[in-house]
């Protein structure tokens, strides 16, 4: 096992909130949806850099929700989520 505690956790809650949050739009191939694992796009978006993503994700971008309709969510939660579906990517 190479993970730290830590790092699991990160990545545990980020499919997590994922799966509950996110997969409606971005895993259910939606259109003009960046889809989990869509490498050639999330390389499109990743070239911003991780830091304007998770601003988009926190705050919205267009069609985009603010927290991806996560009330509940905390920003730490929604970052997971993001390094999650962009992590799958690779
Ligand atoms: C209601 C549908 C919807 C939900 C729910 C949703 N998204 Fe999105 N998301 C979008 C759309 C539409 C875009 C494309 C926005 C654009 O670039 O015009 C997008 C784009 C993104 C981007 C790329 C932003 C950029 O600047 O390139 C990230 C990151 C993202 N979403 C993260 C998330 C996360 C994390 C969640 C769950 C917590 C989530 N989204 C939930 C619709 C959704």
């Amino acid at each position: 096992m190479l993970l730290s505690a830590t790092q699991l956790h990160a990545s545990e809650s980020g499919r997590a909130t994922y799966n509950e949050y996110c997969f409606i739009c971005h895993g259910t191939g939606m259109p003009d949806i960046p889809q989990f694992g869509d490498v050639e796009h999330w390389a499109s978006r990743t070239s911003k850099g991780m830091e304007a993503l998770y601003n988009a994700a926190i705050y919205g971008v267009n069609a985009m929700p603010p927290m991806g309709l996560c009330d509940d969510c905390t920003e730490e939660q929604v970052k997971a989520a993001v390094d999650y579906m962009v992590g799958s990517s690779h």
